[in-house]
């Protein structure tokens, strides 16, 4: 026998039955989106690794560990993409959408490669559904987005906390990672060896780290960054804690929050369920007001979240799809009766009705049975008697209803009917 292949490690096959799962989340999606004036963009699967090194920190994660890059036959140094705000921003910047309008408003449906140990809601190949609002540093853009994350969760009946933050941007986070670097330094010898590296690199990231010891001194001892933000910063997110509080949005402060990619300034905010075991943020965003201009374009407020779909699927885990109803099953026997019988199926399938027939030229009973399973409205049989009778017979599954159709009028017959 031959060797037998599987899918790549950390990837999944969407078979029939849950993909149908992926269709409802995707399509509720669009409907929100849309609703909220979100356009969709798609981009490609590569871009050059540069994009990401500048637009989430070469000290990252993400960057360091995590991402699929290769040279490519023509020496490009290329990754696939990781994450999706840096190529959603780079297109914004290529194709210059500022000048359509003052506020782009964009959403995506796609998938990110990150080469992460694979585990319950981790995997390599994930889909995000993702929206970046590029052009406004008002707060009330910060709580619109927030609130179609939230809508989104709650239209498909997911329980979900929101952690909050403000990060502060060049106006006063370097006078709190002052503060925090002391803080860190004379912990050192208490942290695990991560955060000893990143004190140095990158030590807002320290407050990210899921070692339990390490967070219990960050907890005590760590200042907040909330506690550091200067007049501007501080208002913006009192601005933004206020309409979210006039929209009923529900959510905490988290003043250790911090993000895994660089990229962000001021708001914060992190998605989460006791659902989905230890891989528990469903979705996550914030604000990235100085990205556009790092990636070439004019300085540009912007904001946005991503939710990863593998993630809020298994949070809606008991959601039953039904399948869609077959319309009509066409029993066809011997070779004759196919030949009359499959542009019947053609021409009824171009009114936009589901038939499905039989390609196995197997018995009436074998026919009726597959009917049966696929729970069909309607059985049409076609074999040698009825072919002699110069008729098609068409019966109701619903009601067993049974009729003789002469064969040039059931198409027609059978879209009047329904
Ligand atoms: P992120 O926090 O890296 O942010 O990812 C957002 C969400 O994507 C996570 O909360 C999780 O649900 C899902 N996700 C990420 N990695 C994986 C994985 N390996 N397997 C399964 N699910 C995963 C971003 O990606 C930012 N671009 C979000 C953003 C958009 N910020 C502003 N705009």
């Amino acid at each position: 026998m031959s060797r037998k292949f599987q899918a790549v490690r950390g990837t999944k096959d969407i078979l029939p039955g849950e993909v149908e799962k992926w269709q409802f989340v995707e399509s509720v999606t669009r409907e929100i989106c849309e609703c909220f004036g979100f356009s969709e963009i798609r981009t490609p699967i590569l871009e050059t690794t540069d994009l990401f090194v500048r637009s989430s920190g070469e000290t990252t994660d993400l960057v360091s560990k995590e991402m699929y890059s290769f040279l490519d036959k023509g020496k490009n140094q290329v990754t696939m993409k990781p994450e999706l705000t840096a190529p959603v921003v780079r297109a914004f910047v290529q194709h210059n959408l500022a000048a359509i309008k003052g506020l782009t408003k964009l959403f995506y449906i796609m998938p990110g490669f990150r080469q992460e140990r694979p585990q319950a809601g981790r995997l390599r190949q994930f889909h995000q559904i993702g929206v970046e609002a590029i052009g406004s540093e008002n707060p009330e853009i910060d709580a619109e987005v927030i609130a179609l994350a939230s809508m989104l969760y709650s239209s498909f009946g997911v329980e979900h906390s929101i952690a909050l933050n403000s990060i502060g941007a060049p106006c006063c986070r370097p006078n709190y990672i002052e503060k925090l670097t002391a803080m860190l330094a004379e912990q050192k010898s208490n942290l695990c060896e991560t955060c000893q590296t990143r004190i140095e690199k990158n030590p807002l990231r320290t407050l990210d780290c899921k070692n339990e010891e390490c967070q219990k001194i960050y907890r005590n001892d760590a200042p907040k960054i909330t506690e550091n933000l200067c007049d501007d910063c501080s208002n913006h997110f009192e601005e933004v804690k206020q309409h979210l509080d006039n929209l009923g949005v529900d959510y905490k402060i988290d003043p250790f929050l911090v993000r895994g990619l660089d990229y962000y300034t001021r708001t914060a905010f992190e998605f989460r369920s006791a659902a989905i075991g230890s891989q528990d943020a469903l979705c996550g965003g914030g604000r990235y007001d100085l990205l556009v201009e790092e990636l070439g374009g004019k300085p540009t407020p912007a904001i946005g979240f991503a939710a990863g779909i593998e993630r809020l699927l298994m949070a809606m885990e008991s959601i039953e799809i039904e399948p869609p109803i077959l319309d009509l099953y066409f029993v066809v026997l011997g070779d004759l009766a196919r030949t009359k019988a499959i542009p019947m199926v053609m021409a009824i399938r171009a009114n936009g009705f589901r038939v499905e027939t039989d390609y196995l030229r197997r018995s009436m009973k074998a026919q009726m049975r597959e009917a049966n399973k696929l729970g069909t409205k309607f059985v049409a049989i076609l074999g040698d008697n009825e072919l002699e009778n110069g008729i098609v017979i068409l019966k109701n599954m619903e009601t067993s209803e049974q009729s003789e159709i002469p064969i040039d009028e059931f198409v027609e017959k059978f879209i009047q009917l329904n």
